[in-house]
């Protein structure tokens, strides 16, 4: 059978057998110095502040020989530093029995070190990510796409990137037609300008829809007269008109290659000036 020591996996004390006047004195020496040691106030979960740091030990060791086991301070260990490890477990044990945390007799963990609301949150999280894990891997299999085709703005980087936005005048918005080569292209709905340079083909000089670059054309993405309602004149429309052009605001704010680059400060509709015209 194993001596005690060893069972716990601690190296032994080997035992000397002078007992004179000396070894007493270096007996109290060590109790004391340990004694000092052993106050240390435990400093928390990640570091468990061990009385025994290396220099410490070899200090002792050098000295005395030997240490107390943390746990039974009756009880000495070799002062060696493959021993340490043991020790700071021991002066851990201790510390969590101290605090309430750990049943003594069997040495579990009995309280969760982050309570029950903690815990519940991690749970959740891990539960989260699971979730999201699984339906990218179903989305990679079925569709061939881990977002299953999602393209909105919450996939998109410049969602998270800061941006500067430039507030332009309707004279400044205007040089942003497409017919100076060396500007981006510019368009605005609902006072909110984008660039939208990528689609030169379609809003460029020539392009389909043109007359919607440099101004904030808003009415026409409604109306779709875009003789007499590149405006911003919203006057007689009504409220399901007015929530689709919100829909057209939303498509350039989505669009994964328009960028949202700023404001425009439209000039006030006199309400003595008659409506657009209808008749395109
Ligand atoms: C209220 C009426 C309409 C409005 C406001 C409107 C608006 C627009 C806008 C803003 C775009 C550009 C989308 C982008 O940036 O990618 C677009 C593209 C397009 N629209 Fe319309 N549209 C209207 C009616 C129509 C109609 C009636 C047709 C077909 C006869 C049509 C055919 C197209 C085509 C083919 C494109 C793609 C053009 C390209 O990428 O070159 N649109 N539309």
């Amino acid at each position: 059978m194993l001596p005690a020591s060893r069972a716990n996996g601690a190296a032994p004390v080997e035992q000397g057998d002078a007992a004179d006047s000396a070894a007493e004195a270096r007996e109290k020496h060590q109790q004391e110095g340990e004694a000092a040691l052993l106050k240390r106030p435990f400093s928390g979960w990640g570091d468990p502040g061990s009385p025994a740091t290396s220099e410490e030990i070899e200090k002792l060791k050098k000295d005395l020989g030997t240490v107390c086991d943390p746990s039974d301070p009756t009880r000495k260990v070799a002062a060696k530093k493959a021993n340490k490890a043991y020790m700071v477990h021991q002066r851990w044990k201790e510390e969590q029995i101290k605090s309430g945390r750990m049943d003594p007799k069997t040495g579990k963990v009995t309280q969760e070190p982050l309570g029950p609301v903690g815990k519940a949150f991690f749970l959740m999280l891990k539960w989260s990510v699971v979730g999201l894990l699984l339906s990218m891997a179903a989305g990679q299999f079925i569709a061939g796409d881990p977002i299953w085709g999602y393209r909105g703005k919450w996939v998109q980087r410049k969602t998270y990137l800061s941006k500067r936005l430039r507030v332009f005048t309707p004279a400044e918005l205007a040089l942003y037609n497409g017919r100076d080569e060396d500007r981006p292209i510019y368009l605005a709905i609902l006072g909110n300008v984008y660039d939208v340079s990528a689609n030169k083909r379609t809003y460029g000089p020539g392009g389909s829809y043109h007359f919607f670059s440099g101004t904030d054309a808003s009415r026409a993405y409604v109306t779709g007269c875009f003789k007499y309602h590149c405006t911003h004149d919203l006057r007689g429309l009504d409220e399901d008109q007015i929530k689709q052009i919100e829909t057209w605001k939303k498509f350039f704010d989505d669009h994964p290659t328009y960028k949202h680059v700023g404001t425009v400060e439209l000039p006030e509709i006199d309400p003595e000036s008659p409506e657009p015209r209808w008749d395109c």
